[in-house]
């Protein structure tokens, strides 16, 4: 979910509208705003669907006023629904709230409240805290922001709230726990949101709220900040480095087609000042300031969601292969229940773009409980992971707005080639020639993109192709298994249709059951140890019927002979060709969606950022 809220001198309205178009990314089933107008009367329009159904309700409604919060939704808690979308009131009309998160207890306190005869309205667990907040500030007679700390005692979950109340029109309550939320500092306004985006074309002086702070957003004076336990907090404003113009599509028709296409600058932003002596050498100052950390590790666990994770096996292979340190690569989300062995030799990897993802950063937290080394690949500078991780990387690759990941990814494997090449350098288990021979090629990744993007038109007319089958298999093996894991996962995040990833020698144990002239299978398959073995695979599914798509090494002969489409990617060291084998994938994917008539930046049920579990 997103948050926005404004106070200050300006009509909130359209600012708070256009942050929620830059926070769509967050969720989209439904979207809402509450503005206190010069009357001093709470006025909240919300409706199901995208932000721009939600302006189209709002035409005609009395939209005034200089304070207000909107949100839109990404549902957990009841349906997507007008009455379930955020912002939520007191019973009273005077208080409203928006909420990003989830609500542990909230059933609980429901339950305790409708003992007392509060009605609810909707079935979330927002309501619940709007609800909890009014009746403490009846009951001891006391301010919103007593009654807004004491509900936060009461509450057990994640949340990022912001809080206004038609009593007293000049402030704005935010607080945080587990949830991202950004303050901007501008002359004579202030903007909350929960990532930068909708605060930069106004203000790049910001300060992140950390956990169980609350912030007291008072128009005319400075801002404040206190602990739930009403202890005040240092505020510490941060400069932002990010420009409007990355947030745009630049000429594109979607941000997914602007982020495939930008790679060749973004891995070169990824990569500056890390590799460097001509590629002889590594810089990684997360690696060099601690290395004792990495030199007497005992093994490295990574841990990820989503396209993070697969991003995590290829890290997994090359760390073992360079740095030869046993790695385990598990998701978040199974990590933080599993009862782990965790170590205090162990250094602990977590990747994530947002560097918000509820799961990993409960992951990390468990980690570091248990005494091991955090180490943080994100690619949003400032968010939760980054902060709370010992040292990191960051990707550098820019905002990523289209929902289906493509140029984070490619980032968060660069840094990992780097990272594996940094400590295999440190460790001395690879030569300066190994090195050299990886480290010239990551200089030249820039241009091998834009080579490999060249294959745009190509893969478009091969789309259409392939628009309306039902299912995908993706094949490879190596450091190109988890690029098929995640090829079908981008298919099927946009384009809905069904696929599956594999390991191309497993699917002899089972996939092949489902081979036939229906079911097309991507191969990736460059020319390296493994080729002649993925030639048997392709060999396989061939036999029964299927047809495939290979991407391969140009100047490969033997596989253009057997397959039926073949995508030509540039020769790369071995370590290297999921980055580039990744290019095709995305624009297979693209191209399959747009055919389809699916909208790839927004795809159904999905969300870029999940800060809930
Ligand atoms: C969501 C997004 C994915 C992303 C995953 C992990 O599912 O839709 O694109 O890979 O979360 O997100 P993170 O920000 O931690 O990389």
């Amino acid at each position: 979910c997103g948050i926005v809220g404004y106070i200050g001198h300006q009509e909130a309205y359209s600012i708070l509208i256009k942050g929620l178009h830059r926070l769509e990314y967050r969720g989209y089933d439904s979207a809402g705003v509450a503005i206190i107008n010069p009357d001093y009367r709470l006025n909240i329009y919300k409706h199901t669907g995208k932000v721009a159904e939600l302006e189209s309700f709002c035409r005609a409604k009395d939209i005034s006023g200089t304070i207000g919060i909107a949100h839109t939704r990404w549902a957990t808690h009841g349906e997507p629904s007008d009455i379930n979308a955020h912002p939520h009131s007191s019973t009273n009309g005077r208080i409203a709230i928006v909420h990003n998160g989830t609500i542990e207890n909230y059933s609980i306190l429901k339950q305790a409240l409708q003992q007392h005869g509060c009605e609810f309205n909707s079935q979330t667990d927002t309501e619940v805290i709007v609800k909890l907040i009014e009746y403490i500030q009846n009951e001891n007679n006391c301010t919103l922001l007593d009654a807004v700390r004491e509900a936060l005692h009461q509450i057990v979950g994640a949340y990022a709230i912001a809080v206004i109340d038609s009593d007293n029109p000049d402030t704005i309550i935010t607080a945080r726990k587990s949830s991202p939320l950004v303050i901007g500092i501008g002359e004579g306004e202030t903007f909350i949101a929960s990532d930068a985006s909708p605060i930069i074309e106004y203000t790049n002086k910001v300060v992140y709220l950390r956990d169980n702070e609350i912030a007291i957003i008072t128009r005319n004076r400075p801002l404040k900040v206190i602990t739930t336990d009403n202890e005040e907090s240092k505020i510490d404003i941060q400069t932002l480095r990010m420009s409007v113009s990355q947030l745009e599509k630049g000429g594109y028709p979607h941000f997914m087609l602007k982020e495939i296409f930008e790679q060749t600058d973004t891995i070169f932003d990824c990569i500056r000042g890390r590799v460097v002596a001509n590629g002889t050498a590594i810089k990684l100052s997360g690696v060099n300031d601690h290395p004792d950390r990495f030199i007497n590790a005992g093994r490295i666990l990574i841990v990820a969601c989503g396209t993070s994770w697969h991003a995590g096996l290829i890290g997994a292979r090359l760390i073992e292969n360079f740095a030869r340190i046993p790695t385990r690569v598990e998701y978040a989300s199974e990590f933080r229940y599993a009862n782990p062995v965790i170590r205090p030799d162990d250094v602990v990897i977590a990747i994530s773009q947002s560097g918000e993802t509820a799961d990993t950063l409960a992951a990390i937290r468990l980690a570091k409980e248990a005494g091991a080394f955090v180490y943080g690949i994100c690619n949003a500078v400032g968010s939760s992971i980054a902060r709370e991780t010992d040292t990191g990387t960051y990707i550098h690759v820019g905002p990523e707005i289209g929902v289906a990941s493509t140029k984070a990814f490619t980032g968060q494997v660069t840094v990992l080639t780097m990272l594996a090449l940094a400590i295999g350098q440190l460790k001395g288990t690879i030569s300066s020639e190994q090195i050299a021979e990886v480290g010239r090629s990551i200089l030249r990744l820039p241009d091998l993109i834009a080579e490999t993007l060249e294959l745009n038109p190509q893969i478009e007319k091969l789309s259409a192709i392939y628009t309306y089958v039902h299912n995908f298999l993706y094949l490879g093996r190596g450091y190109n298994y988890p690029n098929a894991l995640e090829g079908a996962l981008k298919l099927k995040e946009i384009s809905y249709i069904h696929a599956e990833g594999y390991p191309a020698a497993e699917m002899k144990h089972g996939p092949i059951a489902l081979i036939d002239k229906e079911m097309p299978t991507v191969v990736i398959a460059p020319d390296d140890e493994l080729h002649e073995k993925v030639i048997s695979n392709i060999q396989q599914v061939k036999a029964r019927g299927g047809s495939v798509i290979a991407i391969v090494t140009k100047g490969d002969t033997t596989i253009p002979a057997m397959a039926d489409h073949v995508l030509e990617i540039p020769r790369v060291p071995e370590a290297l060709s999921p980055i580039i084998a990744a290019i095709p994938l995305q624009l297979l994917a693209y191209h399959i969606a747009i055919m389809k008539g699916c909208n790839v930046d927004m795809p159904r049920n999905l969300a870029k950022s999940v800060t809930v579990e």
